[in-house]
């Protein structure tokens, strides 16, 4: 049995999401600095103007869990820092329990089996430790089930993100039936046969309990479809494939009530045009664009941002840029690959591995075709968010080639804030690729010779034929915009 709370809170909507709005740094003098992070949901959530709100998530490091620790109420003070009006409560899940659930669960296992990024033969294995993390994965997740519980008002609006929080929906419906609950998934969804590597509990955990939520939402259609696909293998849940409904046959493990149906929902989030075209132009993108001018002088540029992440298939990227210079010399001292690779989880072998081999192929492409006046490939691995903005208003071409990406924002950043428009060489298995497909030149991100095709192609195109393409890329791009993608979850709910 369950027991259901009787003590309400006073958020008419919330937000759950492991990273949350704010994170904090100590500064030398042992005070604690804020900053605001960016994407998608933030802009997004700026459209609630309700004081009411409230945001919770995760502490992510020691200065974030002192932040929790030292706020009243569990409720961090954001006055004047521009993060909406809405309240954050940071969870102070201890270190280790939040480690395994983070690290061990949600970026070593779902989202390796979200962007198909095992190498079978030796992984995964699921043993001892696997269960010892998959046990803290529960209860990070309970306490955040717990802490929605207790911030709700009767009748709340609740909108969980992502795969750090696939349980919550249904734990959080077993105490709070009241509750309009939602789920979002900003990954892909594995196809049945590929999300089968999981052990079949735990799959089954991560379906039941999204399927806690009323509706469960997804980038694409092709994301949507594969979960219901899911469902339907593995729980034998029954799929409206025109309705986009997901029924479970019978009361789950959790609980989840006989006939319960989920509906799937598709929200394309677009780029937030009005802020990405004015902080583009803001001096110091202008200073770093001078900068990248001079070291670039004349020649095309070939432009690609990411976090150093597996999945966004850097080192095919460079192999492809290698190819192109040695089957292309047309384009020596023509032609500069400007590689932004910023850090990413990096307690995680496989990342610190994957950084090392960017940096050895960014090695050896440089004693390959670097002169004393050319450099052929620019690459920096520290975050910078202005000087990403001025490669994007730079570039001749933009490279975003991932093996698998929920949706891919830098596909849809750059055609926005392109200075004279942009060839886009766009991955096939990137969600923005729906979109953008028409006007992208498609790529199947493990054929590097093709890669190499489509860069020259896109080098090769005509300024006007770029100009065309890039105005259409941004409008789709844009059609969605964060603000309206969040309403239309919250209003469907
Ligand atoms: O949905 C994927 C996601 O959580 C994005 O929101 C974000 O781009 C990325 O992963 C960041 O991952 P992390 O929070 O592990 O740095």
């Amino acid at each position: 049995t369950t027991e259901r709370s009787s003590v309400t809170g006073t958020a008419p909507v919330l937000v759950a999401s492991n990273r949350g709005p704010v994170s904090f740094s100590t500064s030398d003098d042992g005070t604690l600095t804020l900053r605001r992070g960016g994407g998608g949901l933030v802009s997004g959530l700026s459209a609630i103007d309700d004081p009411h709100a409230v945001w919770v998530c995760a502490a992510l490091g020691d200065a974030d869990r002192r932040a929790a620790r030292e706020a009243p109420d569990g409720r961090l003070d954001l006055a004047g820092h521009e993060v909406g009006s809405q309240a954050v409560r940071m969870l102070d899940i201890d270190p280790q329990t939040f480690a395994r659930a983070y690290n061990g669960v949600a970026n070593s296992t779902l989202w390796f089996v979200h962007h198909l990024l095992y190498a079978t033969p030796t992984a995964p294995s699921f043993d001892a430790g696997f269960r010892t993390e998959w046990a803290a994965y529960q209860a990070y997740n309970t306490a955040f089930a717990e802490a929605l519980a207790a911030e709700a008002a009767p009748n709340a609006a609740v909108l969980v993100q992502d795969y750090h929080l696939s349980l919550v929906p249904a734990l959080l419906r077993e105490t709070r039936p009241d509750l309009r609950i939602g789920h979002f998934s900003h990954t892909p969804w594995a196809p049945p046969e590929y999300y089968r590597l999981l052990p079949d509990d735990v799959a089954r955990a991560v379906l039941t309990g999204i399927l806690g939520a009323d509706r469960a939402g997804f980038l694409t259609e092709r994301w949507a479809r594969a979960f219901a696909a899911c469902c339907e293998d593995l729980l034998g849940a029954t799929v409206d494939h025109k309705e986009l409904t997901v029924t479970l046959p019978q009361p789950s493990a959790g609980g989840t009530p006989i006939g319960r149906t989920t509906r799937l929902g598709v929200h394309a989030l677009g780029a937030d045009a009005d802020f990405l075209r004015e902080r583009a132009h803001r001096p110091d993108v202008d200073e770093r664009l001078a900068a990248l001018r001079t070291a670039v002088g004349d020649r095309r540029t070939i432009v690609r941002v990411d976090r150093t992440e597996l999945s966004k298939n850097i080192v095919r990227g460079l192999q492809a840029y290698r190819h192109l210079l040695r089957t292309r010399p047309e384009w020596h001292d023509r032609v500069v690959h400007i590689a932004f690779a910023y850090p990413s989880r990096t307690d995680l072998a496989e990342y610190r591995d994957y950084t090392a081999a960017v940096r050895r192929l960014a090695d050896e492409i440089d004693e390959e075709f670097a002169t004393p006046t050319w450099q052929p490939l620019i690459l920096h691995v520290n975050d910078d968010f202005p000087r990403s903005l001025a490669a994007y208003r730079l570039a001749d071409v933009a490279l975003v080639n991932p093996i698998r990406d929920g949706m891919n924002l830098v596909a849809k950043e750059v055609p926005v804030v392109s200075d004279r428009g942009c060839a886009l060489v766009l991955s096939r298995e990137a969600g923005a690729h729906s979109e953008l497909g028409d006007d992208a030149l498609t790529v199947n991100p493990y054929d590097v010779i093709a890669t190499a095709e489509a860069l020259h192609t896109g080098l090769s195109m005509s300024p006007e034929e770029r100009a065309e393409r890039t105005k259409r890329l941004a409008a789709a791009a844009t059609a969605l915009p964060p603000q309206q993608w969040f309403l239309d979850q919250l209003n469907e709910l």
